[in-house]
């Protein structure tokens, strides 16, 4: 019978342990707690959605009284989100949606968990409450081409 030194068997025990650990965080975060990833929440024709639909006239919209949806294109050439300045009062809860018009761009809201790929074809939504009062930069965070680090926009709580 092979021979496996006693310290390297308590190494393949802790790391089976470990996975059984995360399969079980995974499963219950997953089913008992309902946590999931950033799934796109509709398919949009990229080739078409500068042009129509709530993508060709991109920005906030009060839906009551402090509910927002916030409609964001990402373009490359020029590279920039439509819009790149935003303003919403405090405690103002916001759903974003952002697609791409072209190629793969990222989205990431700083300080906060709004942070998603944007992707021609899929929009992306995500919901935050701002209750505190400051800039929010966002910028694209997935490489798109030479003007990359042009795409930054920010939103303002006041
Ligand atoms: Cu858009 Cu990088």
């Amino acid at each position: 019978m092979m021979h496996i030194d006693r310290l390297e068997k308590i190494y393949i025990y802790i790391s089976i342990a470990v996975l059984v650990i995360f399969t079980i965080a995974i499963t219950i975060a997953g089913f008992a707690l309902g946590i999931q990833v950033p799934s796109p929440s509709q398919l949009i024709d990229p080739n078409t959605v500068a042009s129509t639909g709530p993508y060709s006239e991109p920005g906030l919209r009060e839906l009551s009284p402090g509910n927002y949806e916030l409609y964001i294109r990402a373009e490359a050439s020029p590279w920039r989100f439509y819009p790149d300045e935003v303003t919403v009062p405090l405690n103002s809860t916001v759903t974003f949606h952002v697609t791409s018009a072209d190629v793969q761009h990222g989205f990431k809201l700083q300080d906060t968990n709004v942070n998603f790929m944007v992707l021609p074809g899929q929009e992306s939504t995500l919901t935050y409450t701002f209750t505190e009062i400051g800039d929010y930069p966002y910028i694209c965070t997935e490489y798109c081409g030479v003007g990359h680090q042009n795409m930054y926009g920010v939103l303002t709580v006041e």
